[in-house]
């Protein structure tokens, strides 16, 4: 159940987060460009992500969500199901998250917090033991995300890094787990594919990214 504060503000706002319809697949996925392009490299393949995702044998339709103001969709979010092989070789489930897009001329004004808190509350109802994701600490640690290391998980081929982050839903769930991320097919694109995805799309300019994610 989400928080009455929660779902105060929601309906003040005129805010409604709800699963996507099938409909509004391309819709997401342009609002996913948009918001990504020219973010963290010249264009952006985000919403060729968020395409493969929703082919793949991880997609999970109760967490492909929207958030709409009135009848527009400003934002969406997606988590797909993940594995993690610990040390015996055994695979544990848990939950990818993202990409997460807030129209641009909406965002900072809490939007994205909505939307990741309910992304949490569903993923925690529906039993998942965690989340990952690769995003900015800054921003996810203020929803409990840590670094994925703290949990003794790591990237495919044993690395941890600052935007390798996780989330436990339940006391000790990821702690129990420990091992390596096995990276979803749907995140690994080639050139050619995302350069023949996008011209599905209206034309726009690669530029140099706003965000240097290296530095
Ligand atoms: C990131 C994003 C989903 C956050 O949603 P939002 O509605 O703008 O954010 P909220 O209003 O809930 O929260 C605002 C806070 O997030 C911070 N923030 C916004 N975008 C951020 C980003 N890309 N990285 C780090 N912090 C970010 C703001 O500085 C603000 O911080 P403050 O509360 O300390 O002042 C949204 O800004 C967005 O779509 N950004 C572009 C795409 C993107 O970067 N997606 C996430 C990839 S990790």
């Amino acid at each position: 159940m989400l928080g009455v504060w929660h779902a105060q503000i929601i309906s003040i706002m005129n805010i409604n987060i709800r699963k996507v319809k099938k409909s509004e697949y391309k819709q997401t996925e342009y609002l996913t460009r948009e918001t990504f392009w020219n973010l963290y490299q010249p264009g952006c393949s985000e919403h060729l992500i968020l395409h493969n995702h929703r082919k793949s044998k991880d997609y999970v339709e109760e967490l492909d969500l929207v958030l709409l103001q009135g009848t527009m969709i400003i934002g969406h979010i997606i988590a797909i199901r993940a594995e993690i092989v610990d040390h015996n070789g055994s695979t544990n489930e848990a939950l990818l998250v993202g990409p997460v897009s807030i129209r641009q001329n909406q965002q900072s004004q809490g939007w994205g917090t909505q939307l990741i808190n309910h992304l949490i509350v569903v993923a925690k109802e529906m039993g998942y033991s965690g989340m990952l994701l690769y995003g900015n600490p800054d921003y996810y640690r203020r929803f409990g995300f840590k670094n994925a290391g703290d949990f003794e998980i790591t990237t495919e081929d044993g690395k941890n890094f600052d935007a390798f982050m996780a989330l436990e839903l339940s006391k000790a769930s990821l702690n129990a787990i420990k091992g390596r991320f096995l990276m979803n097919k749907s995140i690994k694109y080639s050139k050619e594919e995302l350069e023949e995805f996008d011209q599905k799309f209206p034309q726009k300019e690669k530029k140099a990214p706003k965000i240097n994610i290296n530095a």
